[in-house]
């Protein structure tokens, strides 16, 4: 665990890979498992919308949160489909990803509307997650810096963060991220090095951008039982965001117990 954190934050974004029964079921062996945690470690479940509710009625008393995977940045109106942070913290929900590079990729969301559900998210009373990365493209251009600094300008500048509320940023090159949908396959392995790399830049950016606020950055792309420790023990990586292999018990209780003992 790196030394430069109160604690150690491990994400579980558990995308659309369960059902809502495989959700339920997980959520309860996670209540078991962790109904205690030491104070050193902060655990968030991002489930599916569907599964949230559940999720956060099973994990009541427990030490764990429940996160949302995606909101609306208005609160209430004519938007078939979609979900505001309201809604999500009227039911228990405390914090939110927003900008996953699935939702840019594949939804075409854009740094805008990223932007816009920020501001929905802090309104709310939430804590946003900030999902960031390059394509494997960008990288080949040389482009990484400047993808990082246009994200990240367009969620923080001139922003108004509420006092006290923590910044969480989750760095996830693109291609790193497990891939596909029954399989899972690991992406890319992104060296911890080179990922310490990226999160001493995403601290000067966000410096740059934001006062007074010292950003807590995760990292993520295909993270496993084995790799945690390595990213971990980086000094600017302060936790990790985990898809894939956070929707199986066995080796999520693995991935906690590398991470912290
Ligand atoms: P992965 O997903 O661990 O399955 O690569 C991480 C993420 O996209 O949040």
């Amino acid at each position: 665990m790196s030394t430069q954190y109160k604690k150690t934050y491990l994400f579980a974004n558990w995308k659309m890979y369960l059902s809502f029964e495989e959700s339920a079921a997980l959520a309860k062996e996670l209540a078991a498992h962790f109904a205690t945690l030491q104070s050193t470690v902060e655990m968030v479940v991002f489930p599916s919308a569907l599964a949230t509710q559940a999720t956060v009625q099973v994990l009541q008393g427990t030490a764990l949160h429940v996160g949302a995977q995606n909101v609306y940045s208005v609160d209430k109106g004519g938007y078939t489909g979609e979900i505001s942070s309201e809604m999500y913290r009227d039911i228990g929900v405390t914090h939110v990803l927003v900008g996953h590079s699935e939702r840019r990729h594949i939804f075409h969301e854009s740094n805008h509307d990223a932007r816009q559900k920020v501001e929905a998210v802090l309104a709310a009373g939430l804590v946003p997650v900030l999902c960031l990365g390059e394509t494997k493209i960008e990288r080949e251009r040389g482009e990484t810096q400047t993808v990082l600094e246009t994200q990240l300008r367009a969620f923080l500048q001139d922003i108004v963060w509420p006092l006290g509320r923590p910044l969480f940023v989750a760095y996830e090159p693109v291609w790193a991220i497990s891939r596909g949908t029954g399989t899972a396959a690991v992406g890319e392995f992104c060296e911890p090095l080179e990922a310490e790399k990226m999160h001493i830049l995403i601290a000067q950016l966000v410096a740059g951008l934001i006062s007074g606020v010292d950003p807590l950055i995760l990292f993520g792309g295909s993270v496993r039982p084995h790799t945690v420790q390595g990213y971990l023990a980086e000094p600017h990586i302060a936790g990790v965001l985990v898809g894939a292999a956070s929707t199986d018990f066995v080796r999520w209780q693995a991935i906690v117990k590398n991470a912290v003992g």
